[in-house]
């Protein structure tokens, strides 16, 4: 961590208001302070949710910055703030190109900039690509939990989609105790299937990697599906290959039609936030014209306000909230923050 902002306030009086310094926190820095804490980080989502689900934040829509030169690419400002214990304001800015991809480099990139509670300092910019994909794992890991809980244990999980979220996902789901039979694997893109699998193998896992060539094959076979895919609109219909109902981590949020939402149980993270952009919920709510199909929030579901069907198909849709990034930002500075203190 580096630090710059010259300030008068190591000898500020007790009471005062004093200006914090400035701390600059690089990629291999955030991935070092979350690196192997996943139990303690789904802790800190879960906790996030229930302060954003008591009303204690601000989270206003997500601003997407487009460009007719390059249609597929985004940045998306993601302002918010979170009380409770972390009681921080901030803003997420954060690129996705897709084309990166077939470059070598990550399609998302991001920055974290984190504002003082009392005085509104920025006191923290951190490389927020991790702590993005981290957070996103983290809920869906409690997600996975959570929605379980009524239900045999999934022995079998599916990706779809295998690009760094997928590996994220894993690596939270492994983290915090799940251990898969088998694991699914179905991307259109075979480099990134290989380098899925490679992965895997790395992680040491036992379970047997099974590559499928069709998302029907996949679904079908597994009883916890992921989608972390980068579709712009539905391209699964048939709901037919959901009878076996598994619980499906809709990560990417576009992958299914409305069909397949109306036939299942539906969680979002927040509802306002979901029911934009064209999510698969959002088009589900602008066929029918109502709300009526969402069973409520996994905070809800957290809380004991609504019951998951043991039987079914469950699909979670999470948004992905700027105050979790807040969260896990906060939660990376504070590490270093200790660190120094105490040497
Ligand atoms: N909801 C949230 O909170 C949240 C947060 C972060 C990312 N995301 C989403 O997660 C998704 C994945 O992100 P990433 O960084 O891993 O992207 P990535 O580009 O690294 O990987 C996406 C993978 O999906 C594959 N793919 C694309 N379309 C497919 C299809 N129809 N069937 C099968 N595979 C397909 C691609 O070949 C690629 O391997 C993105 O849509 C992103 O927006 C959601």
């Amino acid at each position: 961590m580096t630090t710059a902002r010259s300030t008068a306030t190591d000898s500020a009086m007790p009471g005062q208001v004093t200006v914090p310094p400035f701390a600059v926190i690089s990629g291999a820095q955030v991935q070092q302070a979350l690196q192997g804490r996943e139990p303690e980080i789904v802790d800190l989502v879960e906790a996030t949710y229930r302060v954003h689900g008591a009303g204690d934040s601000v989270n206003p829509p997500s601003y997407f910055l487009r460009f007719p030169d390059r249609p597929t690419s985004r940045i998306i400002a993601l302002p918010a703030s979170i009380g409770g214990q972390v009681r921080v304001d901030g803003l997420k800015w954060i690129s996705s190109f897709p084309q990166n991809v077939a470059a070598g480099i990550p399609r998302a990139s991001a920055v974290l900039i984190l504002n003082d509670h009392d005085t509104g300092y920025p006191f923290a910019c951190l490389e927020s690509s991790i702590i993005s994909a981290t957070r996103t794992a983290a809920s869906a890991a409690a997600a996975a939990d959570w929605l379980t809980r009524g239900r045999p244990r999934p022995t079998r999980v599916g990706f779809i989609g295998v690009g760094l979220i997928a590996r994220y996902i894993h690596t939270f789901l492994a983290g915090t105790g799940w251990s898969f039979a088998e694991v699914g694997v179905h991307d259109l893109s075979a480099d990134s299937a290989a380098g899925f699998r490679g992965y895997l193998e790395q992680s040491g896992t036992s379970s047997p990697i099974i590559l499928h060539d069709s998302a029907e094959e996949l679904i079908r076979s597994s009883d916890l599906v992921v989608f972390a895919t980068v579709a712009g609109q539905p391209y699964i219909s048939d709901v037919s290959w959901f009878d076996h109902h598994p619980v499906v981590l809709h990560v990417s949020l576009r992958d299914l039609a409305p069909e397949i939402l109306l036939a299942s149980t539906n969680v979002v993270d927040d509802v306002e936030h979901c029911l934009k952009a064209d999510t698969s919920p959002h088009l589900v709510e602008k066929l029918t014209g109502n709300r009526d199909f969402l069973l409520g929030t996994l905070d809800d579901v957290m809380a004991g306000r609504v019951t998951v069907p043991r039987d079914g198909t469950v699909v979670f849709s999470p948004f992905g909230l700027g105050v979790l990034d807040l969260a896990v930002g906060k939660f990376v500075y504070d590490f270093f923050h200790e660190l120094r203190r105490y040497g």
